[in-house]
């Protein structure tokens, strides 16, 4: 039984995180701010190198912030991780799916991680595999699926633990424009049933699409949030692509939005 969940699915308030190296410290979140309601779509959109995915490493307990307040499904992700594991699925930038195994071991392997018992676990594998249209090649190694199919097991795995929160890293990345539909029909459904969902994504039209509200993520922090229509208002622009652009300019000189520049988040709602 899952306990429901009071306030926002996600909560970061004063996120910080700094990478060190022997060449030195990077400030890569310098103070983020975003809240997502429960069963919304947000799109976490930014330049590349912006801290996207840091940020979902941070959300999704894999990664230690340095200062700030994170909420994740009612819990804090310091201090109770486990109970944010319990509660969200997680689909990288990279593929978790194993090449060797076919599409239903690897969701059967996932059921095993979630302790979902050999019954369960073999209900849930074909119920998963039913519904992203894999069942036909399920028998078959992954190693001979295509990009798109390999992306539909990704998130049918991450699934499997049935989560209330869901984190996809650039879902969408490198797949044909009809994989990439399939995919959204899919969050859609998911969302419906009221999951809710962090996406980064490169493809403005795919956060115009399918986000509730977008957050631009720039120089550390989170220069803009408002659904697609209300930014696009807002900066006059016909398309994301647009505010994107005015959004997220290279610093130039001194004047720019790199960590620890004064600029001031804009909230369009
Ligand atoms: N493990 C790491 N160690 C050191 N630097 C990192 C590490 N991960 C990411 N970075 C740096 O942090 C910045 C943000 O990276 P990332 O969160 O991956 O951005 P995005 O997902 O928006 O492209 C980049 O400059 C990247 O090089
Ligand atoms: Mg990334």
């Amino acid at each position: 039984m899952t306990a429901t969940v009071r306030g926002p699915a996600i909560e970061v308030a004063g996120l910080f995180k700094s990478y060190r190296s022997k060449v030195g410290e990077q400030l890569v979140l310098d103070g983020v701010d975003l809240v997502v309601p429960v069963g919304t779509i947000t799109a976490l959109l930014g330049p590349n190198g912006a801290g996207k995915t840091t940020t979902v490493g941070v959300l999704s307990t894999l990664l230690r912030a340095d200062a700030g307040a994170v909420r994740v499904a009612g819990h804090d992700v310091a201090r109770e991780a486990d109970a944010v594991r319990a509660a969200i699925g997680v689909t990288g930038q990279v593929t978790a799916v194993d090449d060797l195994l076919t599409g239903a071991e690897n969701l059967r392997l996932m059921a095993d991680l979630h302790h979902l018992g050999r019954a369960a676990g073999r209900r849930r594998t074909a119920e998963l595999l039913e519904r992203f249209g894999l069942t036909e090649a399920a028998g078959k190694p992954v190693a001979a699926w295509s990009g798109g199919m390999k992306r539909k097991l990704d998130l049918a795995m991450t699934l499997v633990g049935a989560p209330s929160v869901v984190f996809l890293d650039e879902p969408t990345t490198g797949l044909d424009p009809r994989s990439r539909r399939t995919l959204w029909d899919e969050v859609r459904a998911l969302v419906a049933e009221g999951t809710t969902i962090l996406l980064t994504t490169q493809y403005l039209e795919e956060a115009d699409r399918l986000a509730d509200s977008v957050a631009v993520l720039h120089g550390g922090r989170v220069v803009a949030e408002g659904t697609p229509a209300q930014l696009k208002e807002v900066h006059d622009a016909g398309t994301l692509d647009d505010v994107f652009l005015a959004l997220t300019e290279p610093p130039a000189g001194t004047s720019g939005t790199a960590p620890g520049s004064t600029t001031e988040k804009e909230d369009v709602r």
